[in-house]
């Protein structure tokens, strides 16, 4: 199966959907290891659906999905955690009534290691969490809770990280924290696949970027090029 060492995901023409309906009609994209990689389009275009099927939440009605090198359709969301795929949702990615440092312990609930040395290295990249351990997560602010939902997804030190709008609804300087630590997770080896409604942004720290419209691709390429080509400024960055 394996026969490019470099790709750490491949979707490769998934159709799924929630109903009868299909929401994804074929789509296809690519993450080579190293990369930060954005995919962006309009309210209701695929984004978070397509995150989902690549998590196992969603099931795929055609089309397969390749993580370092193994089939993973059809697959729980369980099995691919432990395959080394990490995932913060758009919707509130933490457990309110439990702390921050309860939350962090459950994103390592499936490992039997000891796991003081993830949260070592997640302390190491949000320090504020130190001090907020034995807060409830619902009682911290947006900038924190954001912290807790991406520290608990880098418990187990996944190869691959998923993040579904990751700067949303923040003040812009929680915002600018949020960009400087996914440069600085990525530059630690994790790959990363972004959907932000901030797309100018996001394309301007990653390497590629997928334009989806209704389900579908729709443009392609690298990050820089996206944000100059005119089809894409005029129709999805607002000019
Ligand atoms: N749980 C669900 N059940 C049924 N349909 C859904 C569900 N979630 C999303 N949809 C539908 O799927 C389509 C795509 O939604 P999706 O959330 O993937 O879009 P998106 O690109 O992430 O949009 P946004 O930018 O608003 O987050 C929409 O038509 C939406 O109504
Ligand atoms: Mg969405």
């Amino acid at each position: 199966m394996r026969n490019d060492d470099t790709m750490i995901l491949e979707v490769d023409n998934i159709v799924a959907g929630y109903t009868d309906l299909d929401i994804l009609h074929g789509i296809s994209i690519k993450i080579e290891s190293g990369e930060i990689v954005s995919i962006i389009g309009p309210n209701g275009s695929g984004k978070s659906t397509l995150m989902k099927t690549i998590f196992g939440l969603l099931r795929i009605r055609n089309g397969r999905i390749v993580f370092k090198g193994d089939d993973i359709t059809g697959i729980m969301p369980e099995r691919i955690v432990r395959k080394g795929m990490g995932y913060v949702p758009q919707e509130k990615e933490f457990f309110s009534s439990l702390t921050a440092l309860e939350n962090l312990e459950m994103g390592a609930f499936i490992s039997d290691c000891d796991i003081s040395e993830s949260l070592e290295r997640v302390y190491r990249i949000f320090p504020v969490l130190v001090e907020k351990g034995h807060i409830r997560a619902g009682a911290l602010s947006g900038g924190e809770q954001r912290m807790v939902g991406f520290g608990r997804a880098l418990m187990l030190s996944p190869d691959l990280l998923l993040l579904d709008e990751p700067s949303a609804g923040l003040a812009p300087k929680m915002r600018d924290m949020v960009f400087e630590k996914i440069i600085e997770i990525n530059r630690a080896g994790t790959s990363i696949l972004i959907v932000e409604q901030n797309a100018k942004r996001s394309l301007a720290i990653s390497d590629r970027g997928y334009v989806l419209e209704m389900g579908r691709n729709r443009f392609e390429g690298a990050g820089c090029e996206l944000l100059e080509n005119e089809d894409v400024l005029r129709l999805y960055l607002g000019g």
